[in-house]
């Protein structure tokens, strides 16, 4: 694996983050001090630099982000909280701390989204916010979506608990990626109009709709085209992705392709658990964690035939709760990849993970592959992405895949002969 399109945070940046967040409002310095960051990494990008009247500073870069797309109001919104001193303070700690750059012909906005992760303890605690290394949601991309756009033509992707868009990237990334291939997605546009997300946080979700758009401006800057924002096909919502029914990108069997890395929390509120428990009675059972919920959602989701890839923990094989998911609702689909991740180095998270993949159709006869981990890593990979059991995993899930595809190709192309005597 050479993916260095993840690097790590700098060292001490919770840290120094957190003596600035203690003189801010507890309920808003993390999202202030995190529009901070959305707006140096604009600046690095380049975006301001044509704008008239020149910006100069954060509220002024906030607004002219809120401007380009409906989706973006609330940066704007964010921008009329703050005062002057507050504005100065967090500029000055962002130019202490600056995060890993981009630049104009290479914008990849991981930082961003792992950036909220680490200002944010509401959102790790309360919503159970952990972003997906990028090795990760490149295969689950690949698993649930490559295998879409192998049957369908412009399938639909949707990530249910989408956070800041890590797995939303890889879905634009790789309908993007095919259009030399095939003219599936012949422009950013249509690859776009194919990438859905719905997450409960309203700021992971503007963080995921700038993240989608700078990456869908590069995209077309590369050819040449100033594209306007505002007429981008961005289809994100900020709704409650288990109880939520009249939200439209919700609704059930739209996608041919659904992927997520859902939370694996247990609810604490107990109306919200026994409402969760009336809306998913085929898998909530004794103190269920929200992961199984939401992969009915996941499945419920899905067009038939379709492709659902998670990483979700594997908690569900050892205890209770996990008896009737196991038992009752699994065996209802076809499982193609049950992958042990239980040992994968994924940063600020102790959860021991497993990646499935499911079909929505009843199972046959064919094979299940499952990837088994015997070894764990001799010592806490620097970067995720190179870490020993990550790489293992990737190799092996590729050697299966090529071959799989392969071979599906070769059958779809065999014509049936008439022998001549
Ligand atoms: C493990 S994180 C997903 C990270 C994301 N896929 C990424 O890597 O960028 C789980 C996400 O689920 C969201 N979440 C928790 N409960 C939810 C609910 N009921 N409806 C929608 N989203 C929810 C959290 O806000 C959090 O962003």
């Amino acid at each position: 694996v050479t993916d260095n399109r993840q690097p790590p945070l700098p060292e001490g940046l919770a840290k120094a983050a957190a003596s600035v967040l203690a003189d801010l409002p507890a309920d808003r310095g993390p999202a202030w001090l995190h529009a901070g960051a959305v707006h140096a990494h604009t600046a690095s990008t380049g975006f301001y630099r044509h704008r008239r009247p020149r910006i100069t500073t954060l509220r002024g870069g906030l607004d002219c982000i809120a401007k380009q797309h409906p989706a973006l109001e609330y940066w704007g919104a964010l921008a009329a909280e703050l005062d002057a001193d507050t504005e100065r303070r967090i500029t000055a700690f962002w130019r202490a701390h600056p995060l890993p750059a981009d630049h104009d012909a290479k914008v990849e906005t991981y930082p961003l989204g792992d950036a909220w992760q680490a200002l944010s303890l509401a959102a790790v605690k309360s919503r159970a916010l952990c972003q997906t290394p990028t090795w990760a949601g490149a295969l689950l991309a690949r698993l649930s979506y490559t295998r879409a756009l192998d049957e369908w033509d412009r399938p639909r992707i949707i990530d249910p608990a989408c956070g800041t868009g890590h797995l939303l990237v890889e879905a634009f990334r790789a309908a993007h990626a095919l259009r030399a291939r095939r003219p599936v997605f012949p422009d950013p546009d249509t690859a776009l109009d194919a990438v859905h997300g719905v997450d409960c946080d309203p700021h992971a979700v503007a963080t995921a709709a700038w993240r989608l758009l700078t990456l869908w401006r590069q995209r077309h800057n590369l050819h040449g085209v100033v594209p306007d924002l505002a007429d981008a096909p961005l289809h994100l919502a900020v709704a409650d992705a288990l109880l939520d029914d009249t939200e439209p990108l919700l609704a059930p069997g739209s996608y041919q392709a659904v992927i997520a890395n859902p939370p694996y929390i247990t609810p604490r509120d107990p109306a919200a658990t026994a409402a969760i428990r009336r809306r998913w009675p085929e898998v909530c059972h004794r103190r269920f964690p929200l992961s199984l919920p939401f992969h009915a959602r996941m499945m419920d989701l899905l067009a038939p035939g379709g492709h659902c890839a998670q990483l979700t923990s594997n908690a569900f094989m050892k205890r209770e709760f996990g008896k009737r998911y196991v038992e009752q609702y699994l065996p209802r689909f076809q499982m193609e990849w049950v992958i042990d991740s239980s040992s994968a180095y994924i940063p600020g998270h102790g959860t021991p993970t497993v990646i499935m993949v499911h079909r929505n159709t009843a199972p046959d006869d064919r094979p299940v592959h499952a990837i088994l981990g015997k070894q764990g890593e001799p010592s806490r990979p620097v970067w995720p992405a190179i870490g020993h059991v990550a790489e293992a995993i990737v190799a092996e899930v590729t050697r299966i895949d090529d071959y799989d595809r392969f071979t599906r190709r070769a059958a779809a192309h065999q014509v049936p002969t008439t022998r001549v005597r």
